[in-house]
């Protein structure tokens, strides 16, 4: 299925372990077993869940592939245990043995049980089949699927889900009650789903929802339902029209019908559209704030099988849970007399998770199609090409976002560049003591370093909505997925860097000193000015083009900057336009 981005997954579900294998990797992602683990827990929650939820509590073990909490460009090998495997040593014995003592012989329609037995010769005990069909192996797909959200987060791609209805029960549309949300942070919007036990995204339409579950529970019954999968901060340019293959629709449509039980996906508004005139479907092309835009998304972000900068949006429709407990007709395959199916422990309805499991899907086929494009052994090597599309359907590149460590020359840099663009140039900082009538070291002791942040956030929001600038960023102000999300959807990031000892030196010598940084205090300052890059360097390194300023006189480095954001202008840049 993918093609750069490769993996596997083995196990059966009462066995001992599921593995699996995630190659193309770039190196210098940063990773941790955490960043995986949030994902698992999220794929156990859920109303309707059968008894195993409460066994299992998922934790994945890093084998390989990352060092120091960031990959390698190696293979990432990753296991999660079945912790019901003690319950099972001997059933599901590796060594020589058998038979089972409790052969499942009566196939459930819906399930793999019958195909598959017949297709493997399984038919003496239908457990050999049902162990791998069963969605256990979704833990895995899911493990891997946050290796590829983190690359894809790094970038400014979001990927999130929520319930649209559980059988006939209908939730809320995200496009109407979360309107921001839903168009600018995918990420936001799930965990706002997260919060209500059906995954829908208010509390009232939840209720309908564990209703209708009760409803089936009632009648010894399941449900199936729908969700919505939406990616935001997509660039326009992923997957390719020239070949069928290449088409990213068809290749995230494969990738979410993989998924056990999802029957249907729907880009975009797709059924409705098989209704509707062309001038009521199609997606209205307008240039505002240099950049071209669509006045609505029923293309769900998808326009040849190449994203066109829009969110991208899908459906994935799940049937009801196969093994129904008041059971169906089938044959027992030993006899073949007819009997009620085989039941066991069973979810009623697990549309919550496989919410989870659509955005491990849709996260792994996005990052694939992403190194498709770009290519990038490091994250270095894949951001800069990532910027350029991101990038490409603007008209000029907005604001410029000047972002790194105190010392590096945001001030002295960012001033002159404003001059050679023409623009305007606003440092954050003095910005913010200007408004609140108070330096920052005044500031931090008054009100804090958290209400500082906020004063910061609410800054960035109001120059967001301001004409282009050349914007000097706190050294703290981008370590935000927020701040990140607006200085992407306002323009240009550039980091400035610098080796410590010069950062402390050029601080030193402006006026005031090193006692007007209050994150300097209370230690040696090149130390604690080490120890600040360490924790922000993740974040400085999001950057679209990052410039060395030692031994750059101000004028040469803001020249070097003006080349830089040349070198990402777009195609639809003119040549003797403004920046
Ligand atoms: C998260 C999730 C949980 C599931 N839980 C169950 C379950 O408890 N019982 C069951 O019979 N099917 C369950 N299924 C569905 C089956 O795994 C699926 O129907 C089966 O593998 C046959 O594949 P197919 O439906 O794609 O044809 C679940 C699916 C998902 C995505």
């Amino acid at each position: 299925m993918n093609r750069r981005l490769r993996f596997l997954t083995a196990g059966e579900s009462h066995g001992l372990a599921l593995v699996g294998i995630l190659e193309g990797l770039p190196a210098g992602l940063p990773l941790q077993a955490s960043d995986i683990d949030r994902d698992l827990v999220r794929r156990q929650q859920g109303y309707g869940r059968g008894g195993r939820m409460r066994i299992e509590q998922d934790r994945v073990e890093i084998l390989s592939g990352v060092r120091f909490g960031a990959t390698l460009g190696s293979p990432l090998g990753l296991v999660v245990r079945n912790r019901d495997w003690a319950n099972w040593t001997e059933r599901m014995r590796v060594e020589p043995g058998g038979p089972d003592p409790r052969p499942v012989r009566v196939p459930r329609p819906g399930h793999t049980d019958l195909a598959g037995a017949l297709k493997y010769g399984q038919t003496g005990d239908l457990r050999d089949v049902l162990e791998r069909a069963s969605a256990r192996e979704t833990a895995m797909r899911v493990a891997l699927g946050a290796a590829a959200r983190a690359l894809l987060r790094d970038l400014g791609i979001q990927v999130g889900s929520y319930v649209r209805s559980i059988g006939q029960a209908d939730a809320e549309d995200a496009a109407e009650v979360f309107p921001e949300l839903f168009r600018e942070d995918a990420e936001g919007l799930a965990l706002l789903a997260d919060a209500t036990e059906t995954r829908s995204l208010t509390e009232a339409a939840s209720v309908r929802l564990v209703t209708a579950i009760q409803k089936a529970q009632g009648r010894r019954d399941t449900l199936g339902g729908v969700i919505e999968v939406v990616a935001t901060g997509v660039p326009p340019g992923l997957g390719s029209h020239v070949q069928a293959d290449r088409k990213l629709d068809g290749r995230l449509g494969a990738a979410l019908l993989s998924i056990q039980a999802i029957k249907a996906v729907e880009v975009g508004e797709g059924i409705r559209g098989g209704r509707a005139y062309g001038s009521e479907t199609h997606d209205p092309i307008f240039l505002a704030a240099g950049r071209l835009q669509r006045t609505r998304n029923h293309a769900g972000g998808l326009e040849g099988g190449v994203t066109n900068g829009e969110p991208l949006v899908l459906r994935a429709v799940m049937k009801p849970i196969s093994t129904v407990p008041d059971a169906l007709p089938s044959v027992h395959l030993g006899t073949l007399q007819a009997v009620p199916a085989h039941v066991e422990r069973s979810d009623t309805c697990a549309v919550p998770a496989a919410g989870v499991v659509c955005e491990a899907m849709l996260a792994l086929a996005l990052a694939d199609a992403v190194l498709e494009a770009l290519g990038g052994d490091t994250m270095d090597g894949l951001r800069h090409g990532f910027a350029r599309l991101r990038l490409s359907s603007r008209t000029a590149v907005g604001h410029v976002f000047l972002v790194g460590p105190m010392g590096a020359g945001k001030t002295t840099v960012g001033e002159r560049l404003a001059k050679a663009l023409g623009l305007a140039f606003v440092d954050l900082d003095a910005h913010l003591e200007t408004g609140a009538g108070a330096t920052v070291a005044q500031l931090f002791v008054t009100e804090g370093e958290e209400r500082f942040r906020q004063r910061e956030a609410l800054a960035l929001a109001e120059l967001e909505q301001s004409n282009a600038a050349v914007v000097a960023m706190g050294g703290g102000a981008p370590c935000t997925e927020e701040a990140w999300r607006r200085m992407r959807r306002a323009g240009v990031v550039v980091a400035l860097s610098a080796e410590p000892s010069e950062l402390v030196r050029r601080v030193a010598a402006a006026p005031g000193g090193v006692a007007t940084r209050p994150l300097l205090q209370g230690g040696e300052p090149e130390a604690k000015l080490a120890e600040l890059l360490r924790l922000r360097q993740r974040w400085y390194s999001r950057a679209d083009a990052t410039l060395r300023t030692d031994g750059l006189s101000p004028d040469t480095a803001a020249g070097a900057v003006l080349g830089l954001l040349r070198a990402l202008d777009g195609p639809l840049v003119r040549p003797s336009g403004a920046v």
